[in-house]
């Protein structure tokens, strides 16, 4: 009996050994855009950039100006691969997402306000599209503000809060970012 247990406990020790997901050799992690070795070993398939907050921790770089319901500017400073939901919220400006970005709401609808950045977007999506058709004064500079990914093309990007959302909460409360 305990022999069988050994030799069990000693092959799943093997196993393990042997089926690392991302073996050492590989195990290249993308820092920053330059790559570099490294002798851990790591268990997960996706960059370890992925994981938690660490993007959080870096400066935003380019701007982005939000125009509020009451005609005020406030020009933010995104980081690149940010959505714009996520910018507003880190500037407390009152765009909801009452949804937290999974495109289930139109609470995150905006206006992109200068044309030369329509073109530099990508198209909405069907399913952003079929949102965007149940959000109050839809426009045809409207787009939802979690799926704008800010990237240095969009540098000087404007975008418009529109004067009210459709809230799915009754009582007026507003999530908060996680
Ligand atoms: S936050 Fe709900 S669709 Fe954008």
């Amino acid at each position: 009996m305990l022999d069988s247990l050994l030799q069990e406990k000693t092959m799943l020790g093997e196993i393990l050994r042997t089926t690392r997901i991302i073996p050492n050799a590989l195990n290249m992690i993308k820092l920053n855009n330059n790559f570099r070795l490294s002798n851990q070993v790591c268990l997960s398939t996706s960059f370890k950039l992925n994981h938690g907050d660490h993007d959080d921790a870096l400066p935003g770089t380019i701007l982005v100006k939000f125009i509020q319901k009451d005609g005020s500017i406030v020009e933010t400073k995104a980081r690149d691969g940010e959505i714009a939901l996520r910018l507003a919220q880190r500037y407390d400006i009152p765009m909801e997402g009452a949804c937290e970005a999974s495109l289930a709401c139109t609470t995150c609808h905006c206006y992109v306000e200068d044309e030369i950045f329509w073109d530099r977007l990508p198209e909405a999506t069907d399913e952003e599209e079929d949102l965007l058709d149940q959000a109050p004064f839809l426009d045809v500079n409207s787009r939802l503000g979690c799926q704008i990914i800010v990237n240095s093309d969009l540098e000087g990007l404007v975008l418009r809060l529109p004067r009210v959302t459709k809230n799915f909460y009754v009582d007026g409360h507003v999530p908060q970012p996680h």
